[in-house]
């Protein structure tokens, strides 16, 4: 089965756990792409969506996908998003696609986060996919010198602004043993927005896109 055909299938899966007449939020990416093509069909049924970037907006406002603002909501109980890593203690590299600020804020904030991915995305150390960490444009070459102290291989993504108005760093060669310490240690480099490595704020249930089956995993 072609990795198109893995999401699909886990993005249409995931439908069964979406709430009646609540507001959901949603990620970014392919995989949220396709569930959004099926949520689009059960639009009537939900209320509406928090949205983590431009790009899911826009396809929220051209499938007619009622949009609401974090700060103008008091509940949200269910984020949706998928990964482009994930190890079996359920911690996680995000922001492939330049969304991680938003994502990690709208998981955070939702009482359950579903995280839905094909197969290809576990991993048992994290790091191989190159870890996007968010900078505040004026400092990306001062936090560039820090994550090479930390042993990393830095490149700037081109021709990103993220939709905070802010640069992407791409960092490979960290084999990330310890993701809450790099979690925290990255986070304290004067200028990181946030960085792709969601250890604290871990899936609540994970779907996992195999050829023959859906395999849920509710984390304990
Ligand atoms: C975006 C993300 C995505 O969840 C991640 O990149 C996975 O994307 P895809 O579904 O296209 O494989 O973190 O910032």
């Amino acid at each position: 089965m072609n990795l198109k055909k893995l999401k699909k299938k886990v993005a249409f899966e995931v439908l069964k756990f979406i709430p009646l007449k609540e507001i959901i939020g949603i990620g970014t990416g392919s995989t949220i792409s396709y569930f959004l093509k099926y949520l689009k069909k059960f639009k009537n049924k939900i209320k509406g969506a928090v949205s983590s970037s431009t790009k899911t907006t826009n396809i929220l406002n051209e499938y007619g996908i009622k949009i609401f603002y974090l700060n103008n909501i008091n509940f949200l109980p269910i984020y949706i998003d998928s990964a482009d890593e994930i190890n079996k203690n359920m911690e996680m590299i995000k922001g492939g696609g330049a969304a991680l600020t938003r994502e990690k804020i709208i998981a955070s904030s939702a009482k359950k986060f579903i995280c839905i991915v094909d197969e290809t995305k576990i991993v048992n150390v994290l790091g191989k996919f190159p870890l996007p960490i968010e900078v505040i444009p004026m400092a990306y070459k001062y936090v560039t010198y820090e994550l090479v102290k930390l042993g990393g291989i830095v490149e700037k993504r081109k021709n990103v602004l993220t939709d905070n108005n802010n640069y992407i760093l791409d960092v490979k060669n960290l084999f990330i043993s310890n993701p809450k310490s790099l979690e925290k240690k990255i986070n304290n480099i004067p200028g990181v927005v946030s960085v792709g490595i969601f250890s604290k704020r871990k899936p609540d249930i994970l779907l996992i896109s195999k050829k023959n089956k859906i395999k849920t995993i509710f984390r304990k």
